[in-house]
């Protein structure tokens, strides 16, 4: 049996008017580049969108995670893409993600986000790929948790025999580099000790415990830590498959009901609510403090290795429903409260994430200023 696999790999590569939102002409070059892909038989299928100032590649095909062939065409798209649109029209932040200057066979390391998942086609394999906004890969810690341990959200948890036997997650630890597997729900409270720690444990992948079938996978570059400073957002992606023995779509899409705090927002610094957005009606164009953070949710089948859209391979809006609008208008509340603590803690992010910004250099100056005195 073939199995399908999905890459999702994006960049910030330019933006127009600051941070805001990439040209119409850096997508429409990314399909053609992705076209030809296509056409030589390196994807099968592919979709192009953006989210803030962000531009993501979602391409299908049979050739496994990691492959060079992939990564390759994806990284040809961004460098192409800085040399021929974001620098000679002197976008903002031209080239951001590419922190390197040579391919050398996976874009992984290099700047750009990347998440992955393989799996062999069921009968009918729904996916929602969703694409956040200015923040960083520990925001999908809580609405993973919500939709794959907590029978609050996911009532397949209690009433789906299959779901019932759980999940298993694998959390990196960012800072030490190492992967551990737990399961859920007899390791739930031993989960929850690490993923509450958003900036350093984030789930990587979600599996299912009957049968270790892969059901999420998550972007997880620093982007900070790859550069040792602050160069904007991780921005992170994150695929799910749906339905069927999984839990359905409108239980993965009720996790983002409540707007929760993540990390990120204006210069990566403050804490900020997470706004579900509709791309078809054009709500992802970051205007408020560079924000408020934002997440597109886009839904597809895959089928015999290729998206399958509402209208070829054109997605699901799945937060256009005007549900939304409530959720919506909660999170510009609460972006307005945070807003009432200016630089103060814990509306502006820790110190140690602190270090990533420019603040230190503010705070260089101020260091001649102390005398030492006993504690
Ligand atoms: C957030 C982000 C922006 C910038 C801010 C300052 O991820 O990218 O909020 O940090 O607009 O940008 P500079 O320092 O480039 O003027
Ligand atoms: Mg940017
Ligand atoms: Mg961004």
């Amino acid at each position: 049996m073939v199995r399908t696999t999905v890459s999702v790999i994006k960049a910030d590569v330019g933006s127009v008017a600051g941070h805001v939102c990439p040209t119409i002409s850096m997508v429409e070059y990314a399909k053609k580049i992705l076209e030809e892909g296509r056409e030589t038989g390196i994807v099968k299928s592919f979709y192009v969108y953006s989210v803030g100032d962000d531009v993501g590649l979602v391409m299908t095909h049979h050739k496994g995670e990691n492959n060079p062939e992939i990564h390759e065409l994806a990284w040809k798209v961004f460098k192409e893409i800085t040399e021929k649109i974001s620098k000679p029209l002197k976008l903002y932040a031209a080239g951001q993600d590419l922190l390197k200057d040579a391919f050398s066979g996976t874009v992984k390391g290099m700047g750009p986000g990347v998440a992955e998942i393989e799996f062999e086609e069921r009968g009918s394999d729904p996916i929602i790929v969703f694409a956040a906004d200015k923040t960083s890969p520990g925001a999908w810690n809580l609405p993973l948790y919500k939709i794959f341990a907590d029978p609050f959200n996911t009532a397949g948890l209690v009433i789906d025999p299959v779901l019932h036997e759980g999940f298993i997650f694998e959390v990196m630890d960012l800072r030490e580099g190492r992967t551990a597997k737990l399961k859920t729900p007899e390791e739930s409270y031993d989960l929850l000790s690490l993923i509450g720690t958003t900036n350093r444990y984030v789930i990587s992948k979600v599996y299912r415990a009957k049968d270790n079938e892969p059901a999420a996978s998550a972007s997880t570059t620093r982007l900070s830590y790859i550069a040792g400073k602050y160069v904007g957002k991780d921005d992170p992606v994150l695929i799910i498959r749906a339905q069927s023995g999984l839990p359905a779509v409108g239980e993965i899409l009720s996790a983002f009901a409540v707007p929760f705090l993540v990390p990120g927002w204006m210069r990566g610094s403050h804490y900020g609510p997470l706004m579900p957005v509709s791309f078809k009606k054009k709500q992802n164009v970051v205007s408020y403090f560079d924000g408020p953070p934002r997440v597109i949710a886009m839904g597809w089948q895959i089928a015999e290795g290729k998206l399958v859209g509402v209208d070829g391979v054109e997605p699901v809006d799945l937060f256009e429903d005007p549900f939304w609008d409530t959720v919506r208008q909660k999170a510009s509340e609460i972006a307005l409260y945070m807003r009432t603590m200016g630089e103060f803690m814990p509306a502006r992010i820790e110190q140690e994430e602190m270090e990533y910004t420019t603040l230190p250099k503010v705070l260089e100056k101020l260091s001649s200023r102390f005398i030492e005195v006993k504690p």
